[in-house]
């Protein structure tokens, strides 16, 4: 490890506490100038450390600056496994991930970005991830799932990612079928899976979960404002959130994963579905058909019921609320 990371996670497990450069230096078996040099390039990169004479260093107890040191204290169980990747600025981070699982990187391998240039949602679509106000990353899972199945991947993740949220935020989070998770009745996190197939055994290889969430992002460019939102209107100060709060969507990533055909976690999604009972829009085969959102069904799919009374079950697609006329 970079004698700067090796810094940074004394620091992070000492939050708040100053540090003597003596110490440190002591600790590590370098210099005090070294060590004073990697404060400094660390201070470069944003991290909020203070320097005071006679008392060291101290890494501010609000600083939310993600690093894999900054998440790893929170990691609880099976998350502890997981190899943290942390980028400053990428194109995408479910682009660098299927890269780096179509060469065998292992279940786990978690690529995680402070912005994206190129962020990419459902549908061709492009996400908005700009610096230090949202959290962007992607996970490779290798589940031992057919394809048919592989929705579930993206609804338990869905799952996952409306409880912590809870857990951490202590608001409502719910679910639009599939995978947006609205709070507020704004849309604050969407996750975009990408999967590569065995056609052989018609099994799932890898998947790449991407998820991407509005920390605290408060303006939006034109025509997202009045859809997205954010979790925090403005971050709490005294933790650092961000790294709790991704944390917590990978703890409850690593206790669903390996039961995806369980139906426990399907009872969760449905009761926090968004859509049920709602009249809504199916964007169907380039066409916009008025429809109502019945249930979820067993397999995750959304059962709709049209003007002419048919039910269909959708298992992969686009529906928006009708707005009331
Ligand atoms: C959607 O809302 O349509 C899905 C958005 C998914 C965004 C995340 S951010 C991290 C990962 N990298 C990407 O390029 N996209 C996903």
């Amino acid at each position: 490890m970079e004698l700067k990371q090796q810094i940074l996670k004394i620091l992070e497990e000492n939050r708040g506490i100053s540090i003597s450069g003596a110490k440190l230096a002591e600790k590590l078996s370098v210099t005090r100038s070294a060590v004073w040099k990697a404060i400094k390039a660390l201070q470069k990169e944003g991290y909020c450390i203070t320097a005071v004479t006679n008392k060291g260093y101290c890494l501010a107890p609000q600083n939310d600056i993600i690093s894999a040191e900054s998440i790893s204290p929170y990691l609880k169980g099976k998350a502890k496994n997981f190899s943290l990747v942390v980028h400053q600025t990428v194109t995408s981070t479910n682009t660098i991930a299927k890269e780096l699982a179509a060469k065998g990187a292992p279940e786990g391998t978690v690529i995680i970005a402070r912005e994206q240039t190129q962020g990419r949602g459902r549908m061709g679509r492009s996400f908005y991830s700009p610096e230090a106000t949202g959290i962007y990353f992607s996970i490779i899972l290798r589940p031992k799932l057919s394809m048919e199945d592989s929705l579930r991947i993206t609804t338990a993740t869905a799952v996952a990612v409306a409880d912590a949220i809870e857990s951490i935020a202590s608001v409502d989070a719910k679910i639009k079928w599939v995978n947006d998770i609205f709070v507020n009745g704004k849309k604050v996190c969407g996750i975009l899976t990408e999967a590569s197939l065995n056609f052989e055994n018609g099994g799932v290889e890898y998947a790449v979960v991407g998820i991407g969430l509005n920390i605290a992002t408060q303006d939006f460019p034109k025509g997202l404002e009045t859809v997205a939102g954010s979790i925090w209107k403005d971050k709490p100060r005294e933790d650092p959130i961000s790294s709790i709060l991704l944390a917590e969507i990978l703890n409850n990533i690593a206790d669903i994963k390996d039961s995806l055909t369980d139906a426990k976690y399907l009872e969760e999604y449905q009761r926090r579905s968004f859509l049920i009972g709602k009249n809504i829009l199916v964007l169907k085969g380039g066409q916009t058909i008025p429809a109502k959102a019945v249930s979820i069904d067993k397999d995750a799919r959304l059962v709709v019921k049209y003007e002419d009374h048919t039910e269909e079950a959708l298992s992969s697609g686009e529906v928006s609320i009708r707005p009331i006329l």
